[in-house]
């Protein structure tokens, strides 16, 4: 397997964003739905509220750079032509979503970072260093900011359930080996 995107096959480095990204984004839906079900002065397996809040803020800034990295990659390799056995309405749906899927990789760390500075309550990443505020407390933008981030989250999932539906469907029930794409291991030529 090549480094680069090739007209036929996705390279080792789309593959491996592609992945990280869905690890990360599993990490971010689970954490969120703990961090927000662990009382103030409770711990759970080990971490404090503010511990679990804290990893969720600064692995979704992680997720920012590997978005950017991403579009970028995706913006100067190009991508391989769309995989002969998706029908041409497949086609177009998977075209909108990929758009949507990138929208919020960009806007679900946007948000959460607008809330979290414009509630003050900023962030420490991993723990480690507490990053400047450059906004200062503004109720109405917090408001804001956390309503559309957890709106845009589970909006999300819809998308993200038609990509990974759409992949199965194609893999297991018509045959067609289609995830091979995607995956690091199995036959090439799909
Ligand atoms: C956070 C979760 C996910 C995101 C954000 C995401 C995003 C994307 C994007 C944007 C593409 C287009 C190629 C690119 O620009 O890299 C893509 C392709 C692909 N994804 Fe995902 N994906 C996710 C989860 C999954 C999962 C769970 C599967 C497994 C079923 C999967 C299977 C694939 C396959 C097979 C392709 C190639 C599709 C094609 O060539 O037509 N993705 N994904
Ligand atoms: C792709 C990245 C991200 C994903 C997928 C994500 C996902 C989520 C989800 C699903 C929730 C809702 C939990 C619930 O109440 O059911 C949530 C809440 C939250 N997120 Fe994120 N998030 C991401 C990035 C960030 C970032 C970068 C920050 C801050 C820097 C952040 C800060 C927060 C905070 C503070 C809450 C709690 C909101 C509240 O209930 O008061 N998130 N996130």
């Amino acid at each position: 397997m090549g480094l680069r995107n090739s007209s036929t096959h996705y390279g080792a480095v789309t593959k491996l964003l592609h992945w990280s990204v869905v690890l990360l984004f599993l990490h971010q839906y689970l954490g969120a739905n703990l961090m927000t079900r662990v009382a103030r002065d409770d711990t759970l397996l080990g971490l404090t509220q503010g511990d679990w809040y804290n990893w969720h803020k600064s692995i979704g800034l992680v997720l920012l750079v590997l978005a950017i990295l991403r579009w970028i990659w995706r913006r100067i390799g190009g991508l391989p032509d769309w995989a002969e056995v998706l029908t041409s309405s497949e086609r177009a749906i998977s075209h909108r979503n990929e758009r949507l899927l990138y929208a919020a990789m960009f806007l679900l760390p946007l948000t959460g970072y607008l809330f979290v500075m414009a509630g003050g309550y900023g962030i420490k990443l991993f723990g480690l260093w507490d990053l400047p505020n450059p906004l200062g407390k503004e109720a109405t933008v917090a408001a804001l900011a956390r309503f559309l981030h957890i709106l845009l989250a589970y909006a999300t999932l819809v998308v993200l359930s038609w990509h990974l539906g759409l992949g199965l469907k194609k893999h297991l029930f018509e045959g067609t080996g289609f995830l091979y794409r995607m995956l690091p291991w199995g036959p090439r030529g799909r």
